[in-house]
C-alpha cells in the first residue's frame, strides 16, 4: 500500500472514511475496498477517463480534476464523474477538412460564450477555444488544447449540446492533414508496413517476466 504514515479523513463517494495521506483519489478508493474498474484507464493522467469533482476543506468551490492524479487531502469531499454521453460526428479520417467543420458540428455556431465549459481539469480555456474555432482561427484553437485528455467534462455543462473536446479534436485532425508529414513519421510508417520489426516483437513476446524486466531496464538506460 502506498501513502504516508499519517491517516486523514475524507468523504469519498458520499462516505466519510479514513485513509493514509498521500494517496490519489483512485488509490484511496481502492484502499477502502471500492472495486474501481470503470472510469479509469491509463492511471497516468492521459486518457481522461477518471474525472472527479471535489471540494477542499474550508472551500465552497467545486473543482474538477483527474482521479488518478489528484492527491486527497484532509477534509476533502470527492465524487467520481461518470462518462457523459455526447454526440461525436461520424466522418472518414481520409476526408477530414476544416471547411466541413460547420457541416459536422453545426451546434458550435450556437455558442453564446456563457463559459460554463470552463471547468477543465487540465485548465484549458475551453470557451476561448470555442470562440477561436467559431472565428475560424483554427491554429489558435488547436494551440490551446494540446493538454486535452478528452474527459468530456466541458460537454457535460454546455446548454447548447456542444461537445468541445470533439470539436477541438476535429480541428486538430484537419490541421494535421493540411501539414506535410514529418519525414521521421513517414519512414516509421514504411517500417511498420514492411514488418521490419516483426522479428523483434516476436522475441519480446516470448520473454518471461525476468527477461522482460532486464530488457526494459536496458532499453530505459539507452
Ligand atoms: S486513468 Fe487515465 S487520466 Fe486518469
Amino acid at each position: 500500500m502506498k501513502g504516508d504514515d499519517a491517516i486523514i479523513t475524507v468523504e469519498l463517494e458520499g462516505r466519510k472514511i479514513k485513509v493514509p495521506a498521500g494517496l490519489t483519489v483512485i488509490e484511496a478508493l481502492w484502499d477502502t475496498g471500492h472495486d474501481v474498474k470503470r472510469g479509469i484507464g491509463c492511471l497516468s493522467g492521459l486518457c481522461g477517463a477518471c474525472t472527479v469533482a471535489f471540494i477542499e476543506r474550508e472551500s465552497k468551490k467545486v473543482r474538477f480534476g483527474l482521479g488518478c492524479q489528484k492527491v486527497i487531502e484532509e477534509g476533502m469531499n470527492v465524487i467520481m464523474i461518470p462518462c457523459f454521453p455526447c454526440r461525436a460526428a461520424r466522418y472518414s479520417l481520409e476526408a477530414v477538412a476544416l471547411e466541413k467543420l460547420k457541416e459536422l458540428y453545426d451546434e458550435l455556431y450556437t455558442c453564446n460564450d456563457c463559459r460554463a465549459c470552463n471547468i477543465c481539469p487540465e485548465w484549458i480555456n475551453v470557451a476561448g477555444v470555442m470562440r477561436a474555432a467559431m472565428a475560424g482561427d483554427y491554429e489558435a484553437a488547436a494551440a490551446q488544447v494540446t493538454d486535452c485528455v478528452m474527459c468530456g467534462l466541458c460537454a457535460s455543462r454546455c446548454p447548447k449540446n456542444i461537445a468541445p473536446h470533439f470539436v477541438a479534436l476535429y480541428i486538430q485532425r484537419a490541421l494535421a492533414r493540411e501539414r506535410p508529414s514529418p519525414p521521421n513519421l513517414e519512414s516509421r510508417l514504411e517500417e511498420i508496413e514492411s514488418f521490419r520489426y516483426d522479428g523483434e516483437w516476436s522475441r519480446v513476446a516470448a520473454m518471461d517476466d525476468e527477461a522482460l524486466r532486464e530488457f526494459c531496464t536496458a532499453m530505459a538506460g539507452r
